[in-house]
């Protein structure tokens, strides 16, 4: 089966669940027997944590895809891939080095399109990928972009947030204009407390600006998130029938059946 889908979790905005948000929806697939390959572009490598994968720096990753001065090549790209411990989901990860690739190679020619030739190469391996990207609009949030034909943006429902939502916007219309793309936006509202009046003006307030990209539902604060990153493990293998596995699996329906083809496993 040839993957079809890469998705990029983005938000220019910090704390927002956009490593949450990856890492369950890859637990979720993971689980429909797709086969997941989960990027990690964040240079505090909190997906590589998740997965055991920053505790040395022999582990290979995005920054030697970026760094390499050969032909990307499966050859090449192939060292910096890890099985995980879930089945069916494979982490390409990070590192701390990632952070001075902005002033490295920011301005090189090409340099934003380094990820998506190395996807290309290894395409065929997966079903789909999920790139997780750190709270910065640089090269390497830009290379997720361009790899991607969709962006999932969560946001915490609150008014800060929301104004953080607006740059996030200004800034995806600026690259759809640079890349000459246009990507299917779907935007989250994370961390819903119900208890809380603000959340749900602030929720309004999201609804009126943005009902066109809008998920329609919420994922709500569950603490089990927490407790599921502290055991290294997705929140849909660690606590498969909590609120908020079962709000990520909403979106997820969602995203299969409306805005994204991605391929379902028969039989
Ligand atoms: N729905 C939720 N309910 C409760 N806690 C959550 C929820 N989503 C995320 N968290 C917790 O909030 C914190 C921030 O989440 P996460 O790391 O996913 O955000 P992020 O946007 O990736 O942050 P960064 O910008 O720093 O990479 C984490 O401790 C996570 O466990
Ligand atoms: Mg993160």
């Amino acid at each position: 089966m040839t993957c079809s889908a890469i998705w990029t979790v983005a938000n220019q905005k910090g704390g927002v669940g956009k490593t949450t948000t990856t890492v369950t929806l890859a637990g979720l697939l993971a689980k429909q027997g797709l086969q997941v390959l989960l990027v990690d572009l964040d240079p505090h490598a909190s997906l590589s944590h998740y997965f055991g994968l920053d505790e040395n720096d022999s582990v290979k990753g995005v920054f030697d895809i970026f760094t390499c001065s050969e032909k990307l090549t499966v050859d090449v790209i192939q060292p910096c891939i890890y099985a995980s411990h879930i089945d069916n989901i494979s982490v390409l990860p990070a590192n701390m080095n990632l952070a001075t690739l902005d002033g490295q190679l920011g301005q090189s020619p090409g340099m934003g399109l380094a990820l998506k030739q190395a996807l290309h190469c290894i395409k065929p391996w997966y079903d789909i990928v999920l790139i997780d990207c750190p709270p910065i609009l640089g090269v390497l949030m830009i290379n997720a972009l361009a790899a991607s034909s969709q962006v999932i943006i969560p946001v915490q429902t609150e008014h800060l947030a929301i104004r953080g939502l607006d740059k996030m916007m200004q800034s995806l219309l600026l690259l759809e204009h640079k890349l000459s793309k246009q990507f299917v936006k779907t935007v989250v509202p994370t961390l819903f407390d119900k208890r809380l009046r603000a959340t749900a003006s602030a929720y309004k307030a999201l609804h009126q600006q943005y009902h066109q990209t809008l998920w329609s539902d919420v994922i709500p604060i569950d603490t089990h998130f927490r407790d599921a990153s502290a055991a290294h493990m997705p929140a849909s293998h660690q606590f498969p029938n909590t609120r908020g596995v079962r709000a990520y699996a909403k979106l997820l329906t969602y995203l299969q059946q409306h805005k994204v083809t991605i391929p379902h496993v028969v039989g």
